[in-house]
């Protein structure tokens, strides 16, 4: 059966350790594999903007030997001028992998019900696979390494502060708990996450040995932390609320107060675009914490390794 990435618990833990472990090998050696000989093409539809995603995955569906095909949303009018499934039976003929950022995550799930490819999620409202399996990578890299039991993130505590109902911390809950992590969410009442992503990491959490937080007060949830993250207070879609989005947001920001709480190794992520002042102070993501450049490009060998993992699934 085909394989997808549409949220992060579509891949098991053991799973996603294998993912982890073949881009380390990809980046030591970024032509170590190359599924995509041929070329075969693989479509990267984007209906949000982007910087990191489009660049990431057309580089690393490049060095996997194959063809990027960027299709813009905008231009594609996915669901407006023809239906989800009619997109997938064309688009599914044509390329390897499909990969699709996009606004609600039942747009992507019948996409890959519709296809006999891997589907890719590339952000949309509700998770960021790609993005916390690159958080996930560039932890281990910075703080336990890959040892021949896999990445060291097991027991490791890692904190996300500011909006928990986010795709960000949706991830950060599943993902984390996956790779055996103490995750700890601090968000203020409103922002929470959702429940029944809280309970599937709970759940996920009871079988790998890590464990899950959510905490209103801030210096809670980063306490001893091995890493803290943060994200934009306005995520895609909400720009329209940005005025009334900041004020609960202020005692999350990540600045060096917040960030005395945790572990003094700690690093600090932050997806990007960031925006210094508002969720992160400027002397925090410049600072000697911050490991969000290496985030950044640790997106391009996760997932060319998730691509790789997937088509020999496929
Ligand atoms: N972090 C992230 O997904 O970046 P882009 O929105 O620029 O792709």
């Amino acid at each position: 059966m085909t394989r997808h990435l549409l949220r992060d618990d579509d891949l098991t833990s053991a799973e996603q350790r294998e993912v982890l472990e073949l881009a380390a090998t990809l980046k030591a050696d970024r032509f170590a594999r190359r599924p995509l000989e041929g070329p075969r093409a693989v479509a990267v539809i984007f209906d949000k903007p982007t910087l990191r995603t489009q660049l990431s995955f057309t580089v690393g569906i490049a060095e996997l030997g194959g063809q990027p095909v960027v299709v813009d949303g905008n231009l594609a009018k996915i669901g407006v001028r023809e239906s989800v499934p009619d997109v997938a039976r064309v688009i599914g003929r044509q390329v390897a992998a499909i990969v699709w950022r996009t606004f609600e995550q039942a747009r992507l799930e019948e996409m890959a019900a519709h296809v006999e490819v891997p589907v890719v999620n590339a952000l949309t409202d509700d998770y960021h696979p790609c993005q916390v399996l690159a958080d996930l990578f560039t932890v281990a890299e910075r703080t336990g390494g890959f040892a021949s039991s896999g990445p060291a993130l097991a027991g490791r505590s890692f904190a996300y502060v500011g909006d928990g109902a986010n795709n960000m911390a949706h991830s950060y809950l599943l993902g984390g708990a996956l790779a055996g992590m103490d995750v700890r969410i601090g968000a203020p009442d409103g922002y929470l996450p959702r429940t029944d992503v809280l309970e599937r990491a709970t759940a996920i959490a009871a079988t790998t040995g890590g464990s899950v937080l959510v905490a209103t007060d801030p210096r809670e949830a980063v306490a001893g932390a091995s890493a803290v993250a943060t994200d934009t207070w306005v995520s895609m879609g909400q720009e329209g609320q940005s005025a009334e989005r900041e004020a609960p947001f202020v005692p999350y920001q990540l600045n060096a107060e917040l960030l005395a709480h945790a572990a003094p190794s700690a690093v600090v992520l932050h997806c990007l675009p960031a925006y210094r002042g508002k969720e992160i102070t400027a002397e925090v993501i410049d600072g000697p914490a911050s490991v969000v450049w290496d985030e950044a490009e640790n997106r391009l060998h996760v997932q060319k390794a998730l691509l790789a993992w997937l088509l020999e699934r496929a």
